[in-house]
């Protein structure tokens, strides 16, 4: 059975009803029924509730039913489908002013989809008629499986993008700390206010040129997509469709835009027109919002606040009292105890999940076994974790690292000086750099500013 001309033919019988095409958790319901899932499986992958998905599938049916003059459930669609050609005659016997053939069952003509596309270009302009079904294209974006409180980080992205209009949000914290599980998270709490969510990672560094394409090829007629050739081009259709659309766009692993080996937030030769277009997102008049996620952050995006515009950044620190959550999934034993390990292991998921992995692994389960060590323990996957961090400095940031992870004394600006041997503007750009990167923090002290290393990079540092 080829899914994609099930989804056309019915897709087909729905256009032909309702003037809209299916839209996109139609689709996948479709897809799902096709593929033997679940309700709940469809609505896991496709971060819906199962209730909601549901409720759309039986609408679905009902239309497809009443096209059909015969009952289509969930149950019996796909023996229904099966029968293709069958179909393929009566779908093409309900089409007004279309002729169609069996072979050929890209049925609608270019009136009729600039109709349907000018029809939902209104229908999405018109706030009282705002579908509560954004197009979500979620592509590459890993599957949430668990996800434990963030109650407030999620209240305050939810008011800023909601109430307060904010056009582009920096989510910021350390590998593994949630951000890309929290953003995709949120689209679940605010996708009825949009009408596209597109999230893309920029994990392997594709040009400036290269993401406007694929954004460009989301929003355009599939069957003649026309992308400009100049970059300006591209840009500026791409803000048409922001302003023209309220689409959340999640942007994802910003930091892979930066080179390594240098202070934080530098762009790799090729990469600085991503500055131009951060600006512009916060800059230009629109009603959408851009999210983008980094371990560093972008230097622009100082100035840009800087300038009071709708601009906001968020740290993502310590998930809290609700990673103990992590724990019992992983059935460890002495809850007792638990609170050590997410201080020791500063409430990262990813950090704790590891070390979850480990203490059942090694200690069957037992935290105060574990615990029993002086020094935090780093397991090969933590290393490798702390590893890509500690890689991504410049010469001069490894050597304040250095010097910080060996001392036995907190450090001060001065300490530093001797040690390093760093000129003084040298050290101070690269202890701001550290600080960037949610490395280093500050620590006063009777009136004296010392700088503490992340203790499990330290760890980390001491043992390279
Ligand atoms: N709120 C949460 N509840 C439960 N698990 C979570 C939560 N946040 C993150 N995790 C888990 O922690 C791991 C790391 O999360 P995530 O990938 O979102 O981190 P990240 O900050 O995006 O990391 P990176 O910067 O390396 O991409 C994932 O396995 C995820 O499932
Ligand atoms: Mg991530």
């Amino acid at each position: 059975m080829d899914i994609e001309e099930v989804l056309e033919l019915a897709d087909h019988l729905i256009f032909t009803k309702t003037g809209k095409h299916l839209d996109h958790l139609q689709q996948a319901i479709l897809r799902g029924t096709i593929q033997n899932c679940t309700y709940s499986e469809i609505a896991e992958d496709h971060y819906a509730s199962e209730s909601h998905v549901k409720w759309v599938g039986s609408e679905l049916w009902k239309m497809i039913s009443e096209e059909l003059g015969e009952t289509v459930k969930k149950s019996n669609f796909r023996a229904i489908f099966e029968k293709g050609k069958i179909y393929k005659n009566k779908i093409s016997s309900a089409i007004v002013g279309e002729t169609v053939t069996v072979h050929h069952i890209n049925i609608c003509s270019e009136s009729e989809r600039a109709k349907a596309q000018q029809q939902k270009q209104s229908h999405l302009n018109d706030p009282e008629i705002t579908p509560n079904q954004p197009y979500i294209d979620l592509n590459d974006a890993p599957k949430i499986t668990k996800f434990y409180d963030r109650t407030q980080e999620l209240s305050t992205l939810e008011k800023w993008i909601i109430e307060d209009g904010v056009q582009l949000i920096t989510l910021l914290g350390l590998s593994g700390i949630g951000k890309t599980t929290l953003s995709l998270h949120l689209i679940d709490e605010i996708k009825t206010n949009f009408d596209y969510i597109i999230y893309r990672s920029l994990g392997f560094a594709p040009t400036l040129d290269e993401t406007l394409t694929n954004l460009l090829e989301i929003f355009g007629n599939p069957d003649k997509i026309e992308i400009p050739l100049k970059l300006e081009t591209k840009l500026s259709q791409l803000f048409n469709y922001l302003r023209q659309y309220r689409c959340l766009l999640i942007l994802d692993d910003i930091q892979m835009l930066f080179f390594e080996g240098q202070l934080a937030g530098h762009y790799q030769s090729g990469y600085e027109n991503y500055q131009l277009f951060y600006k512009k997102i916060a800059e230009v008049c629109h009603q959408s919002c851009v999210i983008l996620n980094s371990w560093e952050k972008p230097r622009e995006i100082e100035k840009i606040e800087f300038e009071n515009l709708p601009v906001r950044t968020l740290i993502l620190g310590s998930l809290g009292l609700a990673a103990q959550n992590i724990f019992r999934d992983k059935n460890l034993s002495n809850p007792e105890t638990w609170d050590i390990l997410i201080n020791t292991y500063q409430g990262n998921p990813l950090w704790l999940g590891m070390i979850a992995t480990l203490i059942q692994e090694l200690f069957n389960s037992r935290v105060t076994e574990f615990l029993y060590y002086d020094e935090p323990i780093l397991c090969d996957s933590l290393q490798e974790q702390l590893k890509l961090h500690f890689q991504r400095l410049s010469p001069q940031e490894k050597t304040v690292i250095t010097v910080l992870s060996h001392s036995s004394e907190i450090m001060n600006l001065q300490s530093l000086a001797t040690q390093t041997k760093l000129s003084n503007s040298e050290l101070l750009n690269t202890i701001q750099s550290l600080i960037r990167r949610f490395l280093v923090v500050r620590e006063e002290q009777d009136n004296v500013t010392f700088f503490i290393v992340n203790p499990l990079l330290k760890e980390y540092v001491k043992k390279i």
